[in-house]
C-alpha cells in the first residue's frame, strides 16, 4: 500500500475541486481520478495536472479500477447531489445503489486502503461501505461533520472576531438535520465559552450564539440555493482528514466511524470526535456531553438508524 497514492471517486464539484486542493497540498506523489464519465475524469486531471509546475511533483491522470491496486487512500464522492431544497438523506436511494457498484469494484483491485467517504447522506453511505467492503472499521471512515465544525468555527470566530483555529468546538451526529453543537465543552484556547462571551461583550450571554448552530446547519441549504452546490470547504475539509491520514498525526477530528457502545450507540456510523492517523480512526473518544445534548445525540443516531434500517446493504 502506498500512502502517497491516492485515488478520487467521482469528479463532480466535489470531487474534481478536492483533487485540485490534494495537487497543491504536497501530500501525494500520485493522484488518480476516476468517473463513471470517462471523458469528465479525463477532463479534469488535464485541467489539474497543467497546475503541476506549481506545486511539488504530482502524476495526475485518469484511470479504472485497477490503477486503484497500491493506492493507500480511496475517497469516494460519487452519487448524486442535492438539488435546492433537498435533504442529504433525500438522496439516500440513488447513491446506495450507486456505491453498491462501487464498492465492491474498489475492494476486487484492493483490500488494504482507507476508503474515505464524502458523498451524502454521508453517514449512511459510510456505513453501507463498511457493510459492502468487510473492511475493520478503523479503515471505512466518513467525512462527517467535520465541515459543520469548521462552519461553527468559522461563524464564532467572525461573532467572537477571534481567530477560528483557536476555538475549540465541535458539531457531532448526524451530517444533516438532527446535527447538534457541543455547547458544554467550547472554548477559545482553554477560556470556557461562557467566560469569553462575558469578556466578549456582544450579546447578553450564550443564549446569543445560539442562532449560529442554526445557521451551520442551513450553510448547505443556502450555498445550494445560490450556487447550486458546495464545493469549496468540503474539500478543505477532505484535505484535512488526508493529511491527519498521511502524516499519522493522530489528531481528532469529527469523522463518521462506526459507533461500538460509544454514548450506548451501535452499528451506524456518525461523526463523534476520534483519533485519525495512519490507520485510519485510531479512536472514538467518548468525550463528556451534558444531558441535553446527550439526548440529541441519541435523536440524530436513532434518525440515521431509522433510514438503515430501510435500506438493505
Ligand atoms: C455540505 O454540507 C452538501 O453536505 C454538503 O456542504
Amino acid at each position: 500500500m502506498n500512502l502517497q497514492k491516492c485515488a478520487v471517486i467521482g469528479c463532480g464539484a466535489v470531487g474534481a475541486t478536492t483533487a485540485y486542493t490534494l495537487l497543491g497540498s504536497g501530500l501525494f506523489s500520485e493522484l488518480v481520478l476516476l468517473d463513471i464519465d470517462q471523458k469528465k475524469a479525463e477532463g479534469e486531471a488535464m485541467d489539474i495536472a497543467h497546475g503541476v509546475p506549481f506545486v511539488r511533483p504530482v502524476n495526475v491522470y485518469a484511470g479504472d479500477y485497477p490503477d486503484l491496486a497500491d493506492a493507500g487512500l480511496v475517497i469516494i464522492t460519487a452519487g448524486a447531489a442535492q438539488a435546492p431544497g433537498e435533504t442529504r438523506i433525500d438522496l439516500v436511494r440513488k447513491n446506495v445503489k450507486i456505491f453498491r457498484s462501487i464498492v465492491p469494484q474498489i475492494v476486487r483491485c484492493n483490500r488494504d486502503a482507507i476508503l474515505l467517504v464524502v458523498a451524502n447522506p454521508v453517514d449512511i453511505l459510510t456505513y453501507v461501505t463498511l457493510k459492502l467492503s468487510g473492511f475493520p472499521a478503523s479503515r471505512v471512515i466518513g467525512s462527517g461533520t467535520v465541515l459543520d465544525t469548521a462552519r461553527f468555527k468559522y461563524l464564532l470566530g467572525e461573532h467572537l472576531e477571534v481567530d477560528p483555529r483557536n476555538i475549540h468546538a465541535f458539531i457531532i451526529g448526524e451530517h444533516g438535520d438532527t446535527e447538534l453543537p457541543v455547547w458544554s465543552s467550547a472554548n477559545v484556547s482553554g477560556i470556557d465559552l461562557v467566560d469569553f462571551c462575558k469578556v466578549c461583550g456582544k450579546c447578553a450571554d450564550m443564549a446569543g450564539l445560539h442562532g449560529i448552530y442554526e445557521e451551520v446547519k442551513n450553510s448547505a441549504y443556502r450555498i445550494i440555493e445560490r450556487k447550486g452546490a458546495t464545493n469549496y470547504a468540503i474539500a478543505k475539509a477532505v484535505r484535512r482528514i488526508a493529511e491527519a491520514i498521511v502524516r499519522d498525526e493522530n489528531s481528532v477530528l469529527p469523522v463518521s466511524g462506526l459507533a461500538d457502545g460509544h454514548y450506548g450507540l451501535h452499528d451506524l456510523c456518525l461523526g463523534l470526535p476520534a483519533i485519525v492517523g495512519r490507520e485510519g480512526i485510531k479512536q472514538i473518544l467518548d468525550f463528556p456531553l451534558d444531558e441535553a445534548e446527550h439526548r440529541a445525540l441519541e435523536a440524530s443516531a436513532a434518525a440515521l438508524s431509522d433510514v438503515l434500517a430501510e435500506i438493505e446493504p
